[in-house]
């Protein structure tokens, strides 16, 4: 028996693995994080599977669950929006199992700002302008942020900055961010990446609060110049010119076939 944590993607029902998919059919037990896994993946269960909404649970009634699935010796597919690397609650949730002795696996699944970023046809690292990305947010109710890990800190950068769980606090992420940024650089909020009801908003950080009014919930904010640069250096890997082992040029090539 396994409990195999499955990332669900962002909303489009067939932006998951063919590996979580099939691991959802395998499952005679499926326990779903209900305020995002998409509902149309819930019909990969098999016929009969006992089907939990974990949203209005508690994680000891959420690990229960899973404790009365062991003894049952039944698989559960645990399923949580995005990818589990990031704001998934999975490590608590894989603590609890370690202890318990009860086995598990993990299933990577498209993150939501990949999904965000493929409907602004945006690379987010491009060459002279932004090579790194930071996933990050601002604090919530419910979740404190680490002293040092700062909007402040990280716009400091320059990096592109996917901002998570904080489209209510747009004024406040403007506020951290323009300083940094200035006022006409790019930002988009996606809303609802992949889902039918998509909504895409490109606007800068000074224009941003008025053209993202309405917008709530399930949204990214993505800052940085990356997202509206256009005289961006061509990357070097593909240059004509450029020796590499999987296409040596020259007459010394440093990797020769
Ligand atoms: C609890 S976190 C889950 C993140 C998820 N594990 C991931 O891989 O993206 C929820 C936040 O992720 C973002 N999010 C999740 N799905 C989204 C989507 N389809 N479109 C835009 N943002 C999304 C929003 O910022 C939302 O507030």
């Amino acid at each position: 028996m396994t409990v195999h944590f499955i990332g669900a993607g962002p909303g489009a029902a067939d932006l998951i693995t063919l590996r979580g998919r099939d691991l959802i059919a395998a499952c005679p037990v499926c326990l779903y994080a209900g305020s995002l896994v998409p509902p149309a993946l819930l019909q990969h269960c098999p016929p009969g599977a006992r089907i939990v909404n974990t949203a209005p649970l508690s994680l000891d009634q959420i690990i229960q669950e899973m404790a009365d699935a062991h003894a049952a010796g039944h698989d559960v597919a645990r399923l949580h929006s995005g990818d589990l690397s990031v704001w998934s609650a999975m490590g608590e949730q894989l603590r609890r199992l370690r202890l318990l002795g009860i086995p598990f696996q993990v299933t990577p699944g498209v993150p939501s700002f990949a999904a965000a970023a493929a409907a602004l046809e945006a690379e987010l690292t491009l060459p002279g302008v932004a090579q790194s990305v930071v996933l990050t947010r601002t604090p919530g109710r419910a979740s404190t942020m680490p002293e040092r890990e700062t909007l402040a800190a990280f716009g400091a950068t320059g990096a592109t900055l996917a901002v998570h769980l904080s489209i209510h606090a747009l004024d406040r992420v403007v506020a951290d961010l323009a300083p940094h940024y200035g006022p006409d650089c790019a930002v988009a909020v996606v809303w609802r990446a992949s889902w039918p009801d998509q909504r895409i908003i490109r606007s800068t950080l000074s224009r941003v609060q008025g053209d993202a009014q309405g917008i709530d919930r399930t949204a990214l904010i993505l800052v940085g110049p990356a997202l509206a640069a256009e005289g961006f250096d061509d990357s070097r890997l593909y240059a004509a010119d450029y020796d590499r082992r999987y296409r040596p040029v020259g007459a010394d090539p440093r990797f020769p076939e």
